[in-house]
């Protein structure tokens, strides 16, 4: 793998693969009583968020930490950065406090490109999410739970819905998934689909009804009204009617089909509360596996001192 991770176009093949199965070995450990792997004790991993987190940064403290790596939390809210300082003097901070893995979210696309290829700092930097840009470890730990699922996602067909236009996760799940041999077709109302869509190794539709019965994955994204200054669809409703997913389209789906999110998720519009609560749903799941796939990520790029299948010598190991 390269030193960053900052699009899912940097995988190849046998890099995204190689992140699936470490991610596995990682998963095995949150079965155990002791959740702990002493690979990255005395590195530090920096989360650097200047956006809103839930998920995401939980999960990146909670794979440091299992790694036994010291976690430092920089979120832009209480810190200097409301106060306008530079991405650059943030980061040469980060530097002089010697981190090496900054884990970076940021409103502005390429602001993580930005912070990796400036010279600023040594360390790796992980793209949490940049804009409207990429998220690729979401796209890891979607790929990761399909691959679960379904076993290899060669030639599976995967349905992307909803808010296209705005959403990261969208596009690094349409390079990823190509690159493991899926074929994906985004469903979006044509407002909601980025100018220059062809390019993408894509399928595209308006269709929902059409395209989920062939689908084996149903994977839903949050209109994300924050990102838009209206205008994009007629109303809440007709958006639900057209393109939400509820139990009335859910009973088309074929048996082994799963349904996806990546979160948060806005029940009542782009799905409703039956179908995010059923037995198909691997929505809680999705979360689960985050974990695994950030340790993955962070032990890849961080070189860990001591192989990731040593889990037995983490008995004992204390906090
Ligand atoms: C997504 C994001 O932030 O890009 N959420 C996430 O990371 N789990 C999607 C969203 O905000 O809708």
């Amino acid at each position: 793998m390269k030193r960053h991770l900052l699009s899912a176009a940097d995988l190849t093949r046998d890099d995204a693969e190689l992140v699936l199965r470490t991610a596995e070995e990682m998963r095995a450990l949150a079965d155990r009583p002791i959740k702990k792997l002493p690979a990255l004790r005395g590195r530090t991993v920096v989360n650097l968020f200047f956006e809103d987190s839930t998920r995401t940064r939980i999960s990146f403290e909670a794979a440091a930490k299992r790694l036994s790596a010291d976690v430092i939390n920089f979120a832009a809210k209480g810190s200097s950065l409301s106060k306008g300082e530079s991405l650059k003097d943030t980061a040469l901070t980060l530097e002089a406090m010697g981190a090496d893995a900054v884990v970076v979210r940021h409103g502005a696309s390429g602001a993580p490109h930005r912070l990796a290829h400036s010279g600023w700092v040594r360390s790796s930097v992980v793209n949490a999410g940049d804009g409207t840009h990429e998220h690729p470890t979401q796209a890891l730990l979607d790929a990761f739970t399909m691959w679960r699922h379904l076993g290899s996602l060669d030639g599976r067909r995967v349905a992307i819905v909803g808010d296209v236009l705005h959403s990261r996760v969208a596009r690094s799940n349409a390079l990823l998934l190509r690159t493991l041999g899926a074929e994906v077709t985004l469903v979006a109302p044509p407002t909601l689909l980025p100018v220059g869509i062809d390019s993408w190794p894509v399928e595209t539709s308006y269709d929902l009804d059409a395209v989920i019965p062939k689908s084996d994955v149903v994977m839903m994204l949050r209109v994300q009204a924050e990102r838009m200054q209206g205008g994009f669809f007629p109303t809440a409703r007709e958006y639900s009617r057209r393109y939400g997913l509820d139990g009335r389209r859910m009973a088309t789906l074929q048996d082994h089909t799963i349904v996806m999110h990546p979160g948060p998720m806005v029940r009542g519009m782009e799905i409703t509360a039956d179908v995010a609560d059923s037995a198909r749903s691997v929505i809680v799941e999705q979360v689960t596996n985050g974990v695994a796939v950030r340790m993955a990520v962070l032990y890849l790029l961080l070189g860990g001192n001591e192989p990731a299948g040593s889990a037995d010598s983490t008995e004992g190991v204390a906090e």
